[in-house]
């Protein structure tokens, strides 16, 4: 491949990143809760049952936010079924995943399980089948300090000072007719902007994000976040986003290319709520909750992998095992969420243990990490500072990417997918610039030369890369480290200028002292 270019400059950033940027997603759904975060009785388990073993992991992979408790899960959840004394928590059918609900785990102990893990709680209240009172009792239930009935409830359950939840949810993906009570904008929009009003005259100082499509692909995509904005654009701070990504085709480049159609939702999503600030001449921007993202596709349309018979508790769905050009697609996604950092100010990897997950857990036994683990570590411990703006050139490759409707297929012509996707984020309190580089060729290497004008002392700390010759490799219980990140060796630094030699199909971190 010709020689790849990147410029840019010290003085001028994108944004620089907010510290939701790097959260992640906990659901009640298949063994993300029972039998991953939670499992009382487990050699590792702490006094609450939080398995230790797994907070070790989290505390690794440092998420910064955890949304809870889903997802579908939450269209149909009586917050209430999840608090008080556990033997009298009633046993519900979940409609969302076709499972039983012990509700053994709920607010309070998701609460706990954040502040051990030193992560922000993000609550979702549930705008399906319930509405803006179920929203604004439950912000009453968690945040307000005492002399209610509902805040003296928290206490005598066990909670004397509030939770202090700051961000929230207002219900998940409306749009979808998979959904519970799934509405249409207009009505959702009004509910939102109600329950909205409440919440926020309990407690002033939490922050909201409305649901926005569930998808790109979604028929109601554009018109969706227009009308729901329009009815809760004084009310909120975020409209959310989700995608997953998928190779149904395996079709590798086009998978990889998929990544740029991220960076086009979050540009439209940003043009459609700055379109409603316009209209009503305000200065107000509401910012973007990427919050549900990653790779999906094997255990999403496979009914035996999504739904096991008989209303099991804790049934083990979604669990989806990543591969190897999982984590390079998974890693573009990083590096989009980075280059928007000055919109995309919240977002979730969805979701957090078993289920599409990062971290892969065996009921009684070991916790592992999967391919995409590595990615996520580098982007939340290193993707911290200014996102610089680049200049890239790169050769470019065309791809057809199949986003399916349900049974029939979809296709998105992606014209000019640079083979280099690239970030660039300095760090000037602890004083390092962090390369973030995917090589999407899968054949041939990537030689790299970096003009960072303004940096004129660099030197290498750490250059890493994953990858790996077999795309389809998968780290397993047997073996948990089959793919994880290697040294990058050929990198040189000389002034201002870094170049680097980028394997194929490869996701490489280059972090520089300054
Ligand atoms: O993350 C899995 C599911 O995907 C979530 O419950 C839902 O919000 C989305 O459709």
């Amino acid at each position: 491949m010709r020689n790849v270019e990147v410029r840019f400059h010290r003085d001028f950033a994108i944004g620089t990143t907010h510290p939701r940027l790097f959260g992640a997603f906990i659901e009640h759904l298949g063994r993300c809760v029972y039998g991953g975060i939670f499992e009382p009785g487990h050699p590792t388990a702490d006094a609450q049952g939080f398995r230790k073993d797994v907070l070790d992991l989290v505390r690794e992979l440092q998420p910064t936010v955890m949304r809870y408790p889903g997802g579908n899960f939450v269209s149909g959840y009586n917050w209430e079924d999840g608090v008080g004394p556990v033997g009298e928590r009633p046993r519900r059918l979940d409609l969302a995943w076709m499972s039983t609900e012990t509700n053994e785990f709920g607010t309070n102990e998701f609460i706990d399980w954040c502040r051990a893990a030193d992560i922000e709680p993000m609550l979702a209240v549930n705008l399906g089948t319930r509405g803006g009172d179920a929203a604004r009792n439950m912000v009453e239930y968690c945040n307000h300090p005492g002399g209610t009935t509902l805040s003296e409830l928290r206490r005598t359950h066990g909670w004397d000072k509030p939770h202090g939840v700051k961000f929230w949810c207002l219900g998940n993906e409306m749009d979808g007719p998979w959904q519970m009570e799934a509405k249409t904008a207009t009505e959702y929009g009004r509910i939102a902007q109600e329950a909205a009003k409440m919440m926020k005259w309990i407690d002033p100082s939490i922050e909201l994000a409305a649901a926005g499509s569930s998808g790109r692909r979604m028929p109601t995509f554009g018109t969706w976040e227009d009308t729901v904005l329009q009815h809760t654009f004084d009310h909120v701070e975020y409209i959310s986003l989700h995608t997953y990504l998928n190779n149904y085709d395996q079709d590798t480049p086009a998978f990889l290319a998929s990544v740029d159609l991220m960076d086009h939702f979050i540009e439209e999503v940003v043009a459609i709520a700055d379109a409603v600030a316009a209209r009503r001449r305000s200065s107000k921007r509401i910012m973007l909750s990427f919050d549900e993202w990653n790779v999906w596709y094997r255990t999403r349309r496979n009914r035996a992998a999504r739904v096991k018979e008989g209303w099991p508790v804790a049934p083990p769905i979604l669990e989806e095992i990543y591969n190897m050009e999982d984590a390079l697609a998974f890693g573009g996604c990083c590096i989009s969420l980075l280059n928007h950092a000055d919109r995309v100010t919240a977002a979730c990897l969805a979701q957090l243990v078993n289920v599409i997950a990062p971290i892969m857990t065996e009921t009684g036994g070991p916790a592992w990490r999967q391919t995409i683990f590595w990615p996520f570590l580098h982007f939340s411990r290193m993707g911290r500072g200014r996102v610089l703006r680049t200049e890239i050139s790169s050769p470019t490759y065309s791809a057809r990417y199949n986003d399916p409707q349900g049974p029939i297929n979809d296709y998105y012509d992606i014209p000019a997918a640079p083979y280099l996707k690239l970030s660039a984020v300095h760090d000037d309190k602890v004083g390092t610039l962090t390369l973030f580089a995917l090589n999407r060729s899968l054949e041939e290497e990537m030689p790299l030369t970096v003009a960072a004008t303004g940096f004129p002392k660099l030197a290498v700390k750490q250059a890493l890369q994953l990858c790996d010759r077999d795309l389809t490799a998968v780290n397993s219980k047997a073996q948990p480290d089959r793919i994880a990140p290697k040294p990058l060796s050929k990198v040189k630094v000389a002034g201002e200028t870094v170049e680097a030699v980028l394997p194929p199909a490869s996701w490489n971190v280059i972090q520089l002292a300054v």
